[in-house]
């Protein structure tokens, strides 16, 4: 259906480069480990405590881990892929316009439009959606009320999950840390569609290219059909999906905090030949909140504000452009 790409020049220019493929991206198949959330609220102790160790563990060696009994129903996972899917099926024309859906213009991009080269060119397009935006989303009632109910748990879950953590690390202030930090409003949802793409056996397109999560922690709901791949001890491995379960990921922001105890790890997503849909909640503080490295070892990284990290963050884009959100 869509192979109609990208429009912008940017891509016009780039794909006649492209070669034959040789698909370099078919990798070896993992299950990401898998946590079972509901042992939080088990009456036993010790049912609670490996259940937080699991976390821990995941977040120390993986830094990408599963979870089920999660919180978000599975009507509203049904129902944010559903009203997804419809909003990624309207013309391209529609979804470029000033305040489709009641977004800002920004809202809406088709892969990277700043890429210089194929190494940055990314074939999904995606809706970057702030808190903030929600409330002006009238257009469509039943998306709104869905991504607020999706939001609202993804950021419960996010912030329990970040403060087993935190405490971890023996964080002095993790009773109050996030709440004060990572006020509803600055954490952002992303919805991503990677369309078929016809070039999908070339090593040099992905649908979403490598980066790591500029965020706290990530919470992802992917559909059935697999794509998602990270770097593990050197090697790009396969995540396999898994539909029921959401995907959590460390971000930069925790590496930091953690003093690189957490890993954030680089993942991307390869283009393949069927239609993918993915939802994020990227759990983000505020601007002026202050990262600074707990625990007892010397710090690896220097204190620096969110808003100093997006600065560099940008400037990181433009030298090496593997940043996404
Ligand atoms: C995904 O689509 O599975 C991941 C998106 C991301 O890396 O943010
Ligand atoms: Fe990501």
């Amino acid at each position: 259906m869509d192979f109609d790409p990208p429009f912008q020049q940017t891509y016009k220019t780039l794909l006649p480069e492209l070669g034959k493929g040789d698909k370099a991206f078919a990798v070896e198949e993992y299950e990401l480990p898998s946590i079972n959330l509901s042992h939080l609220l088990s009456p036993n102790q010790n049912e609670r405590e490996k259940c937080i160790d699991e976390i821990v563990r995941a977040a120390s060696t993986w830094g990408f881990f599963q979870v089920v009994n999660h919180g978000i129903s599975d009507e509203v996972l049904k129902n944010m892929n559903y009203e997804e899917k419809k909003v990624f099926h309207q013309p391209f024309e529609k979804k470029v316009q000033k305040n489709f859906l009641g977004l800002s213009p920004d809202s809406y991009r088709w892969g990277n439009p700043k890429a210089t080269s194929l190494k940055q060119l990314s074939w999904s397009e995606a809706f970057h959606i702030c808190m903030e935006d929600l409330s002006g989303m009238n257009e469509s009632k039943t998306l709104r009320f869905t991504m607020e109910k999706f939001a609202k748990t993804a950021r419960g879950l996010a912030k329990t999950l970040a403060e087993i953590l935190a405490d971890n690390l023996g964080m002095i202030k993790t009773g109050t840390y996030f709440q004060e930090n990572c006020p509803p409003n600055s954490s952002y949802i992303r919805m991503n569609r990677y369309p078929p793409c016809p070039y999908s056996s070339s090593k040099l397109v992905c649908g979403l290219i490598p980066h790591t999560d500029s965020d706290f922690l990530s919470v992802v709901f992917q559909d059935h059909v697999g794509g998602l791949q990270l770097l593990k001890d050197g090697k790009w491995i396969a995540v396999k999906p898994n539909p029921n379960a959401l995907v959590i990921n460390i971000g930069d922001l925790f590496q930091a905090l953690s003093n690189g105890v957490y890993k954030s790890i680089r993942h991307r997503v390869i283009a393949t030949e069927v239609e993918r849909f993915s939802v994020a909640y990227f759990y983000c503080p505020s601007n002026d909140a202050i990262i600074e490295s707990c625990g007892e070892e010397p710090a690896v990284y220097k204190q620096f504000t969110f808003g100093e990290y997006k600065i560099q963050n940008e400037k990181d884009v433009e030298d090496i452009g593997d940043k996404i959100g």
